[in-house]
């Protein structure tokens, strides 16, 4: 046996040992939904770099996590300590963010930590959070968008050894998938081109991709399959649904698992947003089921805080446009039955009486997003609260264009939705961190903050709004 074979071989059973105890199916090489490689988080290095990937084919220039597109997923147990270091090789600052975990200050990838080319920044801290599905980006002043257009950005699974869940699908049939959509530019890169509306509406690329790939067709038995999802997409939301013999139940959204199943006919996804679906091809054998976005409108809103007119139809982009996302290609096995479902959700207390209450008010007018009038500035404090604090946050959105609001350091409840859509839907139960709030709606959450002081953010998700300044500092103060 010779080196290089030798070599290749103990790496390969390294590697065959390493998901076996894991309990995780190997990336399926071409075939399918492609699955980012899983990595663990102790000493884990992450290299941002410039490098070459294939999208459908095409040969592209990108920034990746590793060489990776999506990045590489985290995997981390609920109490495990991650020690994270990034390296900067891209020619301009970075930082990076983990979204959805409630992290101490200096964790949590502030836009004034950014780090000069060349540089690292080391991460160190533990996860005490439910399971559930969280993900990682640049958080860079005004270049968010841009990094993690050209292909920065990865997932975070946190599990919980502790949480008592049954009949879920085994390991083979769980799927994680990222949504996002791009344009490749002329010279094969990966364009962000905010010319004209752009401004306004954001973001939107000409295909979108499943973890990268244009529409993938995945092999499936006639089973039940668990599909994790985020929409890492700037300014695009969609509304999943399925076409073809299929149905859909929601089981968990950002934060961690809801108390049961909710069958649901589409759902809307908005970006940053994540929900842990079930999708149930059982009756679905020799058949093909697309998971489409489904086409929307959206509630006209007002021109300008004062209301000066009608949304113009410009303002929309191409938001709310139909198309497909990925296939099952069901085969003609078995079918697996579905067993009964049983979840491990967090329960949301009742907000106490005397909470504080606070109201934001989320405004675009021309190439103006601000939020209570302000746009984003370093260094100002713009809310200061309390380490641990619990509040009822009121957001309204009172331009025409949708504004998903994220918040660090923090899960929230929502609770009301008035104007617009008018209801929480049900697949906006459970803990969140991110809200869509559609023009003319006005959206209460109860907010739990966690028990880390420091200085953190809140701001809209759409990455055009975010990066021309749509966010405020949030200080918390030591309890
Ligand atoms: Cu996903 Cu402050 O961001
Ligand atoms: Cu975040
Ligand atoms: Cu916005």
């Amino acid at each position: 046996m010779n080196r290089r074979h030798f070599v290749g071989m103990a790496g390969g059973l390294a590697a065959a040992g390493w998901w076996a105890r894991h309990r995780w199916p190997l990336p399926q090489a071409g075939r399918g939904l492609p699955q980012p490689p899983m990595v663990g988080v102790q000493g884990l290095t992450l290299r941002a770099a410039p490098g070459p990937v294939t999208v459908g084919g095409t040969p592209v220039d990108a920034w990746l996590y590793n060489a990776a597109l999506p990045a590489p997923t985290l995997r981390v147990q609920r109490g495990e300590r991650a020690t994270i270091t990034l390296e900067n090789q891209l020619p301009e600052p970075t930082i990076t963010h983990w979204h959805g975990l409630v992290v101490p200050e200096a964790a949590d990838g502030h836009p004034r930590l950014a780090i000069a080319p060349g540089a690292t920044y080391r991460y160190d801290f533990t996860v005490d959070q439910p399971a559930g599905l969280a993900w990682y980006h640049p958080h860079t002043h005004m270049r968010t968008g841009y990094q993690v257009h050209r292909g920065l950005a990865g997932l975070v699974v946190i599990e919980d050894p502790g949480a008592r869940t049954s009949g879920l699908p085994p390991a083979e049939r769980e799927l994680l998938l990222v949504i996002q959509d791009r344009t490749l530019g002329t010279g094969g890169e990966l364009a962000y081109d905010l010319r004209g509306p752009a401004m306004m509406a954001g973001y939107f690329g000409d295909t979108i991709l499943a973890n990268g790939a244009p529409s993938p067709a995945h092999p499936a038995e006639p089973a039940v399959y668990r599909l994790r999802v985020l929409n890492g997409s700037a300014s695009r939301i969609y509304r999943l649904g399925l076409a073809g013999p299929g149905s859909l139940r929601v089981i968990g959204t950002d934060g961690g698992m809801v108390s049961a199943p909710i069958p649901v006919d589409d759902v809307w996804l908005a970006p940053a947003e994540r929900l842990d679906l079930l999708v149930d091809l059982t009756g679905a054998a020799g058949q093909r089921v697309t998971l489409e976005t489904r086409a929307f409108t959206l509630p006209a809103g007002t021109f300008g805080p004062r209301g000066m007119g009608r949304g113009p139809e410009m303002m929309r982009g191409r938001q709310g446009d139909a198309g497909p996302i990925m296939h099952f290609d069901v085969g003609r096995s078995r079918v697996i039955a579905a067993p009964a479902v049983t979840l491990a959700a967090r329960a949301i207390p009742s907000l106490p009486r005397g909470a504080a209450e606070r109201r934001f008010v989320f405004s675009s007018m021309m190439m103006d997003h601000t939020i209570n009038g302000m746009a984003f500035d370093m260094s100002r404090r713009d809310v200061v609260t309390t380490a641990g604090a619990v509040e009822r946050w009121t957001f309204v959105n009172d331009g025409p264009v949708p504004h998903p609001v994220h918040l660090h350091a923090a899960h929230f409840a929502v609770r009301t939705r008035t104007g617009g859509r008018g209801e929480v839907y049900p697949w906006e139960q459970g803990w969140k961190d991110t809200v869509l709030v559609l023009p003319s709606e006005v959206v209460t959450v109860d907010v739990h903050f966690g028990p880390h002081p420091g200085l953190f953010l809140l701001h809209c998700h759409n990455l055009v709004h975010e990066d021309m300044g749509m966010m405020l500092n949030v200080a918390l103060e030591p309890a």
